[in-house]
């Protein structure tokens, strides 16, 4: 009977948060977007993302080319999110990174954002081709997204902890992030995705 209930309320939450996010979104608001426009900002989006990861990965790299995790670690802790916001202030649009397994709460995925990422985790799983999207909020709001996959580097801190990530390392990230979710990846594995919010202009 408990297991009932248990089932009931799993089912009935599921329910709640889906409409919820529905919600979020305008139904017909494709409708007032033309095919041009979408194309425009998808191409934006992914111009974006690849200078983001760029200034990003180039910052990570020196740090840990200085042999310095605990530096590189500090250095993404301060400055990803930083760095996040000055590219959002210089390209009028909100960056992000989010993810299923998240490092640092900060990057936790709203309920529009877990929808799509739970999209390309089945695409993921199914062994699809995942590509770039862009998706219409409101008559203002423009949301792009595109997945984030392992590579050999990312392992460094991404990896298996004892294993691609040291001992000592390990804990060091643990003292930043004591809630942290995001290891035991393997290299082509989806780690997340960019989500990059635009306010329209007209
Ligand atoms: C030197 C360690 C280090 C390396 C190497 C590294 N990361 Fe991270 N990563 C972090 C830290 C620390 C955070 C949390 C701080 C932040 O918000 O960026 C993080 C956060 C993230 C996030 C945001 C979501 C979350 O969990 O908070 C994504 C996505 C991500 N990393 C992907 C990658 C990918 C892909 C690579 C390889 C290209 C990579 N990382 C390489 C340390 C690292």
């Amino acid at each position: 009977m408990k297991n009932r209930v248990a089932i009931f309320l799993v089912f009935i939450i599921g329910a709640l948060s889906f409409f919820q996010c529905e919600n979020q979104k305008d139904g017909n608001i494709e409708v007032r977007f033309n095919q041009q426009e979408k194309e425009e900002y998808l191409a934006k989006g992914k111009d974006i993302a690849a200078r983001t990861l760029a200034v990003l990965s180039g910052q990570l790299q020196k740090a840990l080319g200085e042999g310095d995790i605990n530096n590189a670690i500090a250095s993404c802790n301060i400055r990803a999110l930083s760095l996040t916001d000055s590219l959002s202030n210089a390209y009028n649009a909100d960056i992000r990174r989010t993810s299923l397994n998240i490092r640092n709460p900060m990057n936790s995925p709203s309920c529009i954002e877990a929808e799509q990422l739970k999209t390309y985790q089945k695409q993921f799983n199914k062994g699809e081709d995942l590509q770039p999207h862009v998706e219409f909020i409101d008559d203002h709001n423009i949301a792009f997204y595109a997945p984030i996959v392992i590579n050999e580097f990312c392992l460094n801190c991404h990896g298996s902890p004892g294993d691609d990530i040291g001992s000592e390392e390990y804990k060091i990230i643990n003292q930043y992030y004591p809630d942290d979710q995001a290891t035991g990846y393997r290299e082509g594995d989806l780690r997340g995705m960019w989500s990059i919010r635009f306010l329209r202009s007209d």
